[in-house]
């Protein structure tokens, strides 16, 4: 495995061109080559063209085809690597029971109002260990790898204390160095008020700034920090106390805001110059016309309000107003136990108004500007990372078309082919 790989003749290579977030019509040029190819040398993507162009670079460059490994992706579509922006992946335990006691007609608010939800998840990973947490980690990566993921965000906020907290981001943190796909960790220690500051949010935010920040930033265990600014849990005021000071620190900074009640949460992404605002069922018109204004990503997450059967995020009317839209999982224990890229594209394109074309550029380029990374990850350009994907069919077209299935074929990271389905699956182990 040197990062050194050829593919060609794929029927179409969709490189999703471009270095920022996309917005309105932009989302929809997908900058396909038929007939397409692709070099990535030393991991990192060396050549873009036909196959014909390729073919001719070849054959005068000094080096040896021999260093090579080969894909010929006849009658397949090429993708960029899919960036998954938005994850809560580990966790201890599991909520299989409050999901039937949703089924049967609880709302997510009302379970964790009686102590369950977010805090249950929390006495679950406070108990298990840390290589408990790794191994249920590795299983669930190598899913999302099977999915085409090849970049993931992974947030802490399942401790709510620092130890636990801490316990997490090394989790993640180790993760990112022993697993292909990377991984982008984000501190949420404000995701619920715990039971020991019960009615105190404020002296909550205080331990948070001053007692559990220092050491994550310390040992550079998060790039970003993230709050669940939501009626109930934490206000508009004390969210914009808990990120400035965050950003004080060094952190970059995104947003849970306005998921269940119109708070004004996207208002506050945007007057902070946030990354990105993530769920936004119920943002505002006025939140996102400031949120496209001042260029923050609307990170929608389609898969969590088909689990709790609440209505979607106005994905055409956000797009139409000239927001960056990127599209994520969401994949936690409690509100969308899903890593399926497949059901994020059915939902997005059967049920939010978002085409084909906008739900591929959300999933690679402007989920990579979710994370601050466009100018490495999201398309297939010349120096970016060689992270792509092959379809077994010979279109983009077929991935929402084959409703909820899996479209992947391969999976090359770093130019190396990781995932191969036609040689059952995962490549490395
Ligand atoms: O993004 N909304 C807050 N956090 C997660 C759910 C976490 C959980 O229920 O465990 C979300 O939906
Ligand atoms: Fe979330």
């Amino acid at each position: 495995m040197n990062g050194n790989i050829i593919i060609k003749n794929a029927s179409e290579l969709v490189t999703c061109s471009g270095f920022a977030a996309k917005k309105g019509q932009e989302m929809s040029e997908l900058h396909i080559i038929p007939d397409g190819a692709v070099v990535v040398k030393e991991g990192m993507i060396e050549a873009v063209g036909t196959t014909k162009e390729i073919e001719a670079k070849l054959a005068k460059a000094e080096s040896d085809p021999a260093d090579f490994d080969f894909i010929d992706a006849q009658n397949k579509a090429v993708l960029p690597g899919f960036v998954d922006s938005h994850t809560h992946f580990i966790f201890g335990g599991y909520r299989a029971e409050e999901f039937s006691w949703r089924l049967r007609g609880d709302s997510y608010m009302d379970i964790m109002k009686r102590g369950g939800g977010i805090a249950n998840t929390v006495q679950a990973t406070r108990a298990a260990s840390a290589n408990e947490l790794l191994q249920a980690g590795i299983k669930r990566l190598d899913s999302m790898l099977s999915f085409g993921v090849t970049t993931v965000e992974g947030k802490s906020g399942y401790g709510l204390d620092k130890d636990t907290e801490i316990k997490q981001l090394d989790v993640i943190n180790h993760l990112g160095g022993i697993h292909y796909i990377d991984i982008v960790p984000t501190f949420l220690g404000a995701h619920a008020v715990p039971e020991k500051f019960k009615d105190r949010g404020d002296d909550f935010i205080d331990y948070m700034i001053k007692e559990v920040m220092p050491p994550v930033v310390e040992r550079k265990l998060a790039e970003y920090c993230d709050v669940f600014c939501e009626k109930n849990v934490f206000s508009v005021s004390q969210s914009r106390r808990l990120l400035t000071g965050a950003r004080e620190l060094g952190f970059k900074i995104k947003l849970h805001a306005d998921e269940i009640v119109q708070l004004g949460g996207a208002e506050l992404a945007a007057e902070l110059n946030a990354t990105s605002a993530d769920h936004l069922l119920q943002a505002s018109d006025e939140g996102i016309r400031q949120m496209a204004q001042a260029d923050v990503v609307a990170t929608l997450l389609p898969g969590t309000a088909f689990s709790l059967k609440e209505p979607y995020a106005r994905g055409r009317y956000i797009i139409d107003s000239n927001c960056a839209v990127a599209l994520a999982t969401d994949f936690n224990p409690g509100s969308c136990f899903t890593e399926s890229i497949p059901l994020i594209f059915a939902l997005a394109t059967l049920y939010m108004d978002i085409t084909t074309e906008e739900a591929v550029s959300a999933l690679t380029i402007n989920a990579a500007a979710a994370l601050d990374r466009a100018d490495t990850i999201g398309s297939i350009d010349v120096a970016k990372q060689g992270d792509l994907v092959v379809l077994e069919y010979p279109s983009y077209k077929f991935i929402p078309y084959h409703v909820g299935v899996n479209t992947v074929d391969k999976v090359v990271k770093n130019g190396n082919l990781v995932f191969d389905k036609e040689k059952g699956g995962m490549t490395y182990c």
